[in-house]
Parts: C-alpha cells; structure tokens; sequence
C-alpha cells in the first residue's frame, strides 16, 4: 500500500489483509528499487490534486517494474498524470457518495462483477484522458473515466473505492487484482503469527523484564497476555493507573482481569487526588485533555522512577497497533495528525535506548482481537467498547456562566458548548434542542445544523421535570459529586443497553452530563449511540422505543438529573464525544 494521504490507506490494508494477503503500508514516495519484490502495489487515494506544489507523489518508475499496479482516486490520477498521454482535469463539481457505475469493457479487474453497480465517490478532480494504450473499463453519469487499464502492463486504474462497505463488490475487486492479476497467495493469518510475535518479544527482551502500563483496553491486554506467554510471570508487571475518571467498576474489573491472567505480577496505583485536583475550576475541554495528558505522563514516570522497574533489567511493554505505529512514524499524510499518546517524550527515548517492546505493532485492531481469542483471552474482554484514555471526564461538560435556553423556530438553544467538527475544522458551539423525539428528526438534524450558524448538534427531549424554557446552564467544573452523578448515570444505560442485546448493535455509546437544569437538579443526561468503522466518521443510531423509555425513567431517578436528551447527530457535523 502506497499512502498517498488518505484516510482510508490504512482501510484498504484492512481489506487486504482480510482477503488472506499481507500488506505493508508505505510512504507513497518510496524508490522503485525498494518495490520490485514486491507482488502488487496499491496507491490509495488522498486529498490532495496532482498539481498542487508538495502534493504526494510517487517514483514513475513504479509503472515499469512488471509488478502489477492498482491506483485507487488519487492514485489512479497519480497514474494519468506520470504515464504519457494521460490527463488529470480539475473537476467542476466533485462527485461525492453514491454512483451507478457501468462497467463498458470487461477485464480481470471486473470480473465477476455486475455490469451495473453502485459505488462510493468521493474526488473533485478527475481522469480527463487516458495514457496511451490504455482502455476505458467503467464510467458513471458524471465520470467518463471511473476505471482504466493496460492489461498487457498489468496496470489498473479506478476512481471509485473498493475499501468501504457503500460500493457494492469492492472486495471482488480486490480479490481479482490480488489473486487473479498479482498471483498473491492467500496465506496471511495472524494467528500463525503467534509464534513468530513471541521469538520476537524475546528476542526484544534479551534477558531483561517487562513492565506494563495496563488500561484495560484490548490492545495493551493482549500485548501484556502475549509477553506473559514469552517470558512468563517472574518476568512481565503491570501496573493500572486508577485516575478517578472510570466507570463504574472499571477498575475493580481490570483488578479481577489482571490478577486472573498475571497474580502477583499486577498492582493499581491510586492517583485520583491527584487528577481531581489538577481539574479542579477547569472548564475549557482542551485544557482539561492537556492536564490529564501532562498528570498521566507524571505518574507513569513516578511509578518508572519509585519503582525497582528501569534499573536497566527493565524494559517498557506497550499495545501500539499498527496504524498508531505508522502514524507516528512520519510516514502518514492524512490530514489530522495528532502525536500519539504512546510516542510522548520519555518513551521516545526508551524507543531510542531500544528499551520498548511492542508485540502488536504489525497488526489492525481486528486482528489483534483473533490473536488474543487464539490465546485463549475471554470475549468480555477482546470485544469491549472503544473508551477514551481520558476517561468520563470529557463526558462531564462545564460551564463558565449561568444562562437560559435560547427559543428558535425549531426548538431552543441550549446554553452549553460542545466540539463538533465541520469542513475538517473544530467547532465549539451550541445544541439545538427539539421539544420531542420522533424518528424522523435523525433526517432533519444536519440540515437544521446547517441553517443555525451557532449550533453544531441536534438532540431530542425524551423525558424531563420542566420544559426546556425553564432549562439554565449553572457555573461548575468537574467535580467528584458530578462525577459520581454521571458514573451512576453510565452505569443504568449500560446495563439496559447489555442486557436488551442493544449494546451488541452500536459501536460505542457514550452517556454525556450536561450543566444544564433547573433548581435542585442542575445537570442533564444525553445518550449518545453511534454506529462507526473506526472513529473517523459515525452515524447516530435510533434507539428501540421501549428501551429509550425505561433509560429515561431509570436516569430521571438519578439524584441532580432534571433531563434526558437523546443526540440526533452524525459525525461530522458534530463529533462522537461531546468534550
Ligand atoms: P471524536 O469525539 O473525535 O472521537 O469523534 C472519535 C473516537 O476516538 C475516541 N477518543 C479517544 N480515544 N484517547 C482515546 O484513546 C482519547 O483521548 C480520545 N478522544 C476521543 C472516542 O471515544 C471515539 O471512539
């Protein structure tokens, strides 16, 4: 895979690995010479237009390697531009989601695919004229050139993505370019990788032990699973950080976890004090991820440094999977990219004093769930929610001052600002709330968002003590009273939502406390489902009436809590947390 700046290079990866080939994600620069053994190549697509100065690009000489060569958008107009006769053309309109594409001359590529099909978009410019000797294969209403190819050269050409579930039979695409054009073998499985994770965890570790920071999450359990089946339990330590910003019984859950997997080899360390303290009278959510980012780092090297830990018989374990792994590494031209929280300053130099072993760091997430099942690791751990490392305290809003619902056409304002983001920028800005929940509101949400220039999200009223003219925001941070209104509040929606099947349906499903209520119960609740791939973008998902009902009869009898909101909004417009 050559990234070529896309968001969804590492997606394609995904699916090839999927269909039993291992892929490498690599800088779409990358010399030919380093090329040639390879089997295929796949350039993503990416944002940027070949003509812009700087935009990504790759050594021509990749078209003449005799490997086979399929360009995805981007890449497929990397190909016009660098083979003679062909053309980029700045596109007029774009053309964005769904197309019919007709396939008008059948090769490899299509085979086995329907001659008419629905396809995902997502390009401004556009194949203008194709390079010599190559045919036109597909077309839709607004792209003459969808799909191009030079069989003889082995080299292939689409404008749509293969990649995402919208276009129907990506996956025989790339199926037809892997087997039937590249010759790949269908041998890649990650669980046959076990062994060879674990010679390199010893190999890492020479002689030296390995200390874990365990969060609980996926990744770092199996990590710490798989250094423990290396080295065994002298060897291999875990410490959890408790920062007071969990769950409900999420640190008694890692507790009973650990100690199962590891004994003795697993202690908790107790910093809530010290997070509480550092948030105390904070408002501002970037302010409030930047204090806790700074504490985690405080602790985890006070734990480094009390601890008989990095006496030079230790070394640090970590879960890092492979898209963190690239990203970090330079390589990764999406548009976002934010330094990992596993590449911070100190551990950076454990990586440089070769002090860092990071069994996962070749693998997708989905991939590290079938190594930890093949290991033996029980399902309530491998298939947990995503949670963020900063915990329930960017689900408790705050508010710097005291102020009343605002009437609009639609419903009314809620004093209170949440992130959102809207043309690849960050929002701050205010919720529309509607006065009921009705179905077909999640139609609407978007196109009230775009009408009212202060608003960035649309939630639904489903249960309240006073109508939302009485609603007013109050001045508050984060404390351990709201904290602990809004851990209880968590806990009655994931129980509902467990043990109704519903929690099985959605990708992840925050519960948000709002400083916004009325006398004696001065915050509100919203409930947050979403449907996602992998975070970049979300679908909010309607609820069963029934449940909808009984959470917000369970959540009114919660002390403090005067109202139920149900969020109506994609990501973008707004974002999946509320912050
Ligand atoms: P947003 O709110 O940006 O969230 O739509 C996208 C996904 O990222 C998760 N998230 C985090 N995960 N550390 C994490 O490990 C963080 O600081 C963090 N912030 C957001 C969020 O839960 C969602 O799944």
């Amino acid at each position: 895979m050559l990234d070529a700046g896309g968001q969804y290079c590492h997606l394609i990866a995904r699916r090839v690995r999927e269909l039993g080939v291992y892929a490498d994600v690599m800088p779409s620069e990358t010399p030919a010479a380093e090329l040639e053994d390879r089997r295929g190549i796949i350039i993503s697509g990416g944002p940027a237009s070949v003509y812009e100065p700087g935009s990504p690009d790759v050594d021509p000489e990749i078209f003449s390697l005799g490997v086979p060569v399929l360009g995805i958008c981007y890449g497929l107009q990397l190909m016009a531009h660098h083979i003679p006769g062909g053309k980029v053309i700045p596109g007029v309109k774009g053309e964005y989601g769904m197309a019919q594409l007709r396939v008008t001359e059948p090769d490899r590529l299509f085979e086995g695919f329907q001659a008419v099909s629905q396809v995902w978009m997502s390009h401004r410019d556009k194949v203008g004229e194709a390079p010599e000797d190559f045919v036109v294969t597909a077309e839709t209403s607004t792209c003459a050139i969808a799909a191009m190819a030079n069989d003889w050269r082995k080299l292939y050409g689409i404008q749509f993505h293969p990649e995402v579930v919208h276009t129907h039979g990506g996956k025989v695409i790339l199926g037809n370019f892997l087997f039937g054009i590249a010759g790949c073998a269908q041998d890649w499985e990650p669980t046959r990788q076990l062994e060879e994770i674990e010679d390199g965890i010893r190999r890492t570790a020479r002689g030296r032990n390995v200390f874990f920071f365990a969060s609980g999450g996926v990744d770092s359990t199996v990590a710490f699973s798989l250094c423990l089946r290396a080295l065994g339990k002298e060897r291999v330590h875990a410490a959890y950080v408790d920062t007071g910003l969990m769950r409900e019984g999420e640190t008694e859950f890692v507790r009973e976890a650990f100690t199962r997997l590891a004994g003795d080899s697993f202690e908790v360390v107790d910093a809530k004090a010290e997070f509480l303290g550092k948030l105390a009278g904070v408002v501002e959510p970037e302010a409030k991820r930047k204090i806790i980012g700074e504490e985690f780092v405080a602790v985890q090297e006070r734990v480094l440094e009390t601890g008989p830990f990095l006496n030079g018989r230790w070394i640090l374990g970590q879960g890092t999977i492979y898209p963190d792994t690239i990203e970090s590494g330079g390589t990764a031209k999406a548009e976002v990219i934010k330094t990992h929280h596993n590449r911070v300053a100190g551990i950076q130099s454990l990586i440089e004093a070769g002090r860092l072993v990071e069994p996962l760091s070749q693998l997708y997430k989905d991939e590290v769930r079938q190594v930890g099942r093949a290991i033996g690791l029980p399902d309530e751990l491998l298939d947990r929610h995503p949670f963020p490392g900063p915990g329930l305290a960017i689900r408790c809003l705050c508010a710097s001052e005291a102020k009343a619902a605002r009437q609009v056409e639609d419903g009314w304002v809620l004093p209170v600002l949440s992130v959102g983001v809207q043309g690849d920028s960050r929002t701050y800005r205010g919720t529309l709330a509607l006065e009921s929940y009705s179905e077909g509101a999640f139609a609407t949400a978007t196109e009230s968002i775009n009408r009212l220039a202060d608003v960035n999200r649309v939630v639904a009223l489903v249960a309240g003590v006073a109508p939302l003219s009485e609603m007013r925001s109050y001045v508050c941070a984060i404390d351990a009273e709201r904290l602990a209104r809004l851990r209880r509040c968590d806990a009655i929606v994931r129980g509902m939502s467990l043990e109704s099947g519903f929690e099985e349906k959605v990708w992840q499903f925050p519960v948000v406390l709002l400083p916004c209520g009325v006398e004696g119960r001065p915050d509100s609740v919203v409930l947050r489902p979403i449907d996602s791939v992998d975070g970049m973008t979300a679908q909010a998902v309607p609820m069963p009436e029934g449940l909808l009902a009984r959470m917000a009869e369970g959540l009114l009898g919660v002390e403090g809590i005067s109202a139920v909101f149900y969020d109506l909004t994609n990501k973008p417009p707004a974002t999946i947390e509320w912050e």
